[in-house]
């Protein structure tokens, strides 16, 4: 009927498919990764760890561990012909476009991993990406500062050798900061997965018609961009730079501007989530964790101020209260990214190379469920009735 919409007729919310990787109750404010709740991962596991876990269902053994370590140290150099992949991208490239089109890319250098049916094939493209993807992140954010690619150092663990290829120099030792290693660790691992959003339906929906894994990969770290998802995280710097800038700290100015929608985005980036009703869980594990490495660093950022500020007021208004609005995994993050000196524009690669092994995970579950369908989404058709063509002279 007229004025009914898509989401009217349930279009936005069927249940798409089963999945044992992730647990989400949104009015509780629960995540838990294989039965394991977030809040002991972030605080007792490793990233890799939990990749494993994401990845295979249960937690490694000591001997497994070390295992699919050694095997992803000796996966994470790039083939040369793919470092030349970089010259062709303009220097103020976005690096998400670099990422996907990299990840793309590695379908035509390791062409003997790509049957979504041969086992060894898919646990070598598993590592592939699993090694690459944080060598060619950091490659991407060279690649728009203009300095030197560094090759991998394998006696670094995973987020070391990330953080060396960032922000190391061919020319100077780099130190990494074990403050920065077990933020950034913590925080990846607080991304690792999050059940059927935006992206990760997205790498279900490529692969279900059996495109190889990298593709599905591709197409995951492209959804993400979007600002509504994963780009948020971008989007809620700006938005604190805007409030900092234009509104000179004042957050109320600026929430009765969202309120009446007149702001350009009309949403306060970073709240508001479509499955949690309360706080995101990770939220606010990340809050407490910006507070406590800005303290550590000794970096008094006023934004971290607004952000607070700006949360307090909005948490207390009836508007975001009736919408059951309240911060989700983005609102914090950049804050912290931003006092590791990454740019804004590296965040929303950050959080690719967290939901690296949640998207991995879906598309093996995937694969390897005998029920799966190529995806088909049914259609509302709300379009012209029958008619006959006109022809030109009649128009
Ligand atoms: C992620 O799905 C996942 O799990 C995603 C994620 C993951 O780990 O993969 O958690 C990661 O993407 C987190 C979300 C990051 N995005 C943002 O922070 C962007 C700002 N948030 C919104 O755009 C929004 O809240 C969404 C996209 C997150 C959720 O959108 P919904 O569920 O479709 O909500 P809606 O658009 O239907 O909004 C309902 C109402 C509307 O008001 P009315 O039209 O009824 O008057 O709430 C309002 C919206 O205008 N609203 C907001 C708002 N979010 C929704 N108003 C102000 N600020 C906001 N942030």
């Amino acid at each position: 009927q007229a004025g009914m919409t898509a989401l009217d007729y349930g279009y936005g919310n069927t249940a798409s498919c089963r999945s044992a990787i992730t647990y989400i109750d949104g009015d509780a404010g629960i995540l838990r990764y294989r039965g394991y709740p977030i809040e002991q991962l972030a605080e007792k596991s490793t990233f890799l760890e939990t990749s494993y876990l994401l990845i295979y269902g249960e937690l490694p053994t000591q001997s497994e561990l070390d295992s699919f370590t050694n095997k992803i140290r000796r996966h994470t150099l790039l083939h040369e012909d793919l470092k030349r992949f970089f010259d062709g991208f303009p220097r103020d490239a976005h690096p998400m476009p670099v990422l996907s089109s990299a990840v793309s890319a590695l379908s035509t250098f390791y062409q003997d991993s790509l049957d979504p049916f041969d086992q060894e094939a898919v646990e070598l493209s598993t590592v592939r990406l699993l090694a690459k993807v944080p060598t060619i992140a950091a490659y991407a954010y060279k690649k728009s500062v203009g300095q030197p690619f560094l090759y991998p150092d394998n006696s670094l663990g995973l987020v070391e050798n990330f953080l060396r290829m960032t922000f190391g120099f061919p020319a100077e030792p780099y130190e990494v900061d074990p403050v920065f290693v077990k933020a950034l660790d913590t925080l990846l691992i607080l991304h690792a997965d999050h059940e059927q959003n935006c992206s990760t339906s997205t790498v279900r929906m490529v692969g279900s018609s059996q495109a190889n894994l990298f593709a599905s990969i591709s197409a995951g770290v492209n959804a993400l961009f979007g600002p509504l998802h994963g780009g948020a995280n971008q989007a809620v710097l700006e938005m604190l730079q805007r409030i900092e800038r234009e509104f000179e700290g004042d957050v109320d100015k600026f929430v009765e501007r969202v309120k009446n929608k007149e702001d350009k985005s009309a949403r306060l980036m970073g709240f508001g989530h479509r499955v949690y009703k309360n706080y995101d869980p990770r939220a606010k594990i990340i809050k407490q964790q910006a507070d406590e490495i800005l303290k550590g660093l000794g970096v008094n950022d006023p934004l971290l101020d607004i952000a607070m500020r700006l949360e307090e007021r909005a948490l207390a208004d009836d508007y975001f209260i009736e919408r059951k609005l309240y911060p989700n995994v983005d609102f914090y993050t950049g804050v912290i990214y931003r006092a590791m000196g990454f740019p804004t524009r590296m965040f929303t690669v950050l959080f690719a190379l967290g939901r690296l092994p949640g998207w991995i995970a879906h598309r093996r579950e995937m694969i390897n469920d005998p029920t799966t369908r190529i995806g088909r989404p049914r259609q509302l058709y709300v379009g012209a009735t029958k008619r006959d063509y006109v022809e030109m002279s009649a128009r």
